[in-house]
């Protein structure tokens, strides 16, 4: 990252798994005009590459060099890795315990630090995923650690299931999030916790235009105080 960079605004949503990060940050991002980052793509793609190559999820080498050689395109909503569209394939659950694995791998973090870092982009970038507060935008505008209840969030995940077509099991859900929840807060590489200077948001009860209309006037009013203190 060079000085310029750095004044370009940030904002980092951080959340547990089905919170509505992506829903919500791809919102505030429209909104205002900026980049959006889903790092946890990041993360989706190296369990992908890993499972084409038979990389085994322990091999913190290999997955490191995948994570550093991933040939990957954002182009709009769809994703690219090695010129395969993979905008589903990454989606599926067991790309998502695979992510959950290799992100518990110190080198695949590192690996993946400068990628995330180049989406800083003017005018803006809201980043979403589990460290971007605390580890990858540490200088972030604005950071928000967005949670909901687990019920709501597998109720979440159920729905999302369901609209492709695949029927899951709530029970099921619910265990596979409480496992999920707690492989990302109990690893030592930069575990899944609120960054200090972080606004809590609770979304259980809330509908998407209340959180985004939130996020927004928090971020309106911080960047009038930035502005204020610049003068
Ligand atoms: O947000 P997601 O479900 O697509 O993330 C997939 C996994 O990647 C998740 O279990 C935790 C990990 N992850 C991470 O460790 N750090 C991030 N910044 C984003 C995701």
């Amino acid at each position: 990252m060079n000085a310029a960079t750095t004044t370009i605004p940030v904002i980092a949503i951080d959340g547990p798994s089905a919170s509505g990060k992506g829903t919500i940050a791809q919102a505030v991002a429209k909104n205002l005009g900026f980049h959006y980052l889903d790092s946890g793509s990041l993360y989706r793609l190296v369990a992908l590459a890993a499972a084409k190559q038979a990389t085994r999820l322990d091999d913190e080498a290999a997955l490191a060099r995948h994570a550093r050689e991933l040939q990957v395109i954002f182009d709009g909503g769809e994703i690219f890795l090695s010129g395969q569209k993979v905008t589903d394939a990454i989606r599926s659950e067991d790309c998502g315990i695979g992510a959950s694995r290799v992100a518990a791998l110190p080198a695949v973090r590192r690996a993946l630090l400068a990628r995330q870092q180049a989406f800083r982009q003017a005018p803006g970038l809201v980043a979403e995923g589990r460290d971007m507060g605390t580890v990858v935008f540490p200088d972030a505008m604005l950071k928000v650690f967005l949670t909901a209840s687990a019920e709501v969030r597998a109720e979440r995940r159920h729905k999302q299931l369901k609209e492709k077509g695949i029927d899951a099991n709530m029970r099921t859900l619910l265990r596979e999030l409480h496992e999920r929840d707690q492989r990302d807060s109990a690893r030592s590489a930069a575990p899944l916790q609120m960054a200090v200077d972080a606004r809590e948001l609770d979304s259980s009860g809330l509908g998407i235009d209340e959180i985004v209309r939130q996020v927004l006037d928090w971020y309106r009013q911080t960047a009038a105080r930035v502005a204020g203190s610049e003068r």
